[in-house]
C-alpha cells in the first residue's frame, strides 16, 4: 500500500492559522514498504555503479589539456575539435551529467541516514552523528531540498502560534537548524536541542536526555523529530522539563501514524492530557497536549505505534 498523502488533496486551513495542504504529488514523505533483499541488492548495485561512474568520469578540458604536451594544431583540426559539442561546465568544474551523479549519490545518501534515524534509538543515533558530523549536515541538505517541495512546513505554524503570545521558556526538542530559535528567540527564550551543535543556537544531545533543570519549560516542541524508535523517552524527557500545566506540541507526518487513538493514548500514559487535534493539513497533524501530572517510573509503547518515514527518490 502506498502511504504517500493524497496528490488530489486541495488548500486547507489549521484552527490556529492558514496551513496549507500538502498536495505533494510525489513531493511528500511516505511510509517505508520493506525492501526485499533483490531489491536492496538491486540499489547497493546502483549505487556502486554511480560511485564507479563518479571515479571513472572524463576531467575537465582544462586539466586534461595542462597535462599532456602542447603540440602545434592545425587550422582544420581546431575547426573540426571546436564543432565537437563540448560538456557544460557547472560552477565547480563538474559537466552536467556529472553534476547528476553527484545529486544522485547526495539523494541515496541522504534516504540511508534518514533510513538509519528512523530504525535507531536517538542514542545510537547520536552516536553515528558525534563520530561523524558530516552526516548531519549531509541529513539538513537533504531535508531542505524536500521541505522546498513542500507547500507548507509545520514549523510556520508553530512560528505564528509564538508570535502572538506572552513571553515563554520554550524547548525545540529535534531544533534541526534553530529555525524557530532564530524566528522568536527575541521574544521567547528557546532551548534548541539537537544531535550537533550546528549553529550556536543549538544545545548537541540526545533528545531523550536534554540538559536542561526539570519543572523549567513552559512549552515542548517536536517538529517532526519522533525519530528514534525509543521516541516515548522523547516524549517522558519533554514531561520531566515541563512545568506542570506546560504544553507539549509536535507535528508528526499522518501517515507515520498506524492507529492515531493508540498514539494519543501512548502520550497521554506520560503525563499528558490531549487539547487540540489538528487534522486540516492532509499531511501533517498538529497535536497540543498539557502536563497534567509526573511521567510513569517506565517508559515504553507498543512496537509499530509509529512508522519510519522514507522520501522518494529526487
Ligand atoms: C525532520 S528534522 C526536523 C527539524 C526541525 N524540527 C524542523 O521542523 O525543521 C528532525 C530533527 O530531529 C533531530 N533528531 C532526531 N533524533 C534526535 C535525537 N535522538 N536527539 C536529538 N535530535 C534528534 C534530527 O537531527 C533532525 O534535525
Amino acid at each position: 500500500m502506498d502511504h504517500r498523502p493524497d496528490s488530489r488533496s486541495s488548500t486547507a486551513r489549521t484552527g490556529t492559522g492558514a496551513t496549507r495542504a500538502a498536495a505533494g504529488a510525489g513531493a511528500g514523505p511516505r511510509v517505508a514498504k520493506k525492501e526485499s533483499t533483490s531489491q536492496r541488492a538491486h540499489r547497493l548495485k546502483r549505487v556502486r555503479e554511480l560511485l564507479a561512474t563518479r571515479n571513472a568520469s572524463p576531467k575537465p578540458r582544462e586539466q586534461v589539456q595542462q597535462r599532456s604536451p602542447q603540440k602545434p594544431e592545425h587550422d582544420k583540426q581546431r575547426q573540426q575539435r571546436q564543432q565537437q559539442p563540448q560538456p557544460q561546465q557547472g560552477s565547480a568544474g563538474l559537466s552536467a551529467l556529472q553534476m547528476r551523479m553527484q545529486q544522485k549519490l547526495k539523494g541515496a545518501r541522504f534516504r540511508w541516514i534518514n533510513e538509519s534515524m528512523y530504525t535507531t534509538t536517538g542514542e545510537e543515533t547520536f552516536k553515528m552523528v558525534q563520530n561523524d558530523p558530516s552526516i548531519f549536515e549531509e541529513y539538513h541538505e537533504g531535508f531542505a531540498a524536500q521541505v522546498r517541495k513542500w507547500p507548507a512546513n509545520p514549523l510556520d505554524l508553530f512560528i505564528r502560534q509564538l508570535e502572538g503570545r506572552q513571553r515563554l521558556v520554550v524547548a525545540d526538542m529535534g531544533c534541526g537548524e534553530a529555525r524557530l530559535a532564530a524566528a522568536i528567540g527575541e521574544q521567547h527564550t528557546v532551548h534548541s536541542f539537537d544531535l550537533v551543535g550546528y549553529n550556536k543556537r543549538i544545545t548537541p544531545c540526545n533528545i531523550a536526555n536534554v540538559p536542561l533543570s526539570s519543572g523549567t519549560a513552559d512549552m515542548a516542541i517536536f517538529c517532526l523529530a519522533l525519530m528514534g524508535t525509543d521516541f516515548i523517552a522523547f516524549i517522558r524527557e519533554a514531561n520531566r522539563i515541563l512545568r506542570m500545566g506546560g504544553e507539549l506540541k509536535l507535528a508528526e507526518v499522518v501517515s507515520r501514524i498506524s492507529d492515531m487513538d493508540a498514539f494519543v493514548a501512548a502520550l497521554e500514559e506520560q503525563g499528558f492530557k490531549l487539547g487540540h487535534k489538528d487534522t486540516a493539513n492532509k499531511m501533517f497533524v498538529v497535536l497540543n497536549f498539557t502536563k497534567i501530572g509526573p511521567h510513569p517510573k517506565n517508559a515504553s509503547a507498543q512496537p509499530g505505534l509509529l512508522k519510519p518515514c522514507i522520501y522518494k527518490r529526487r
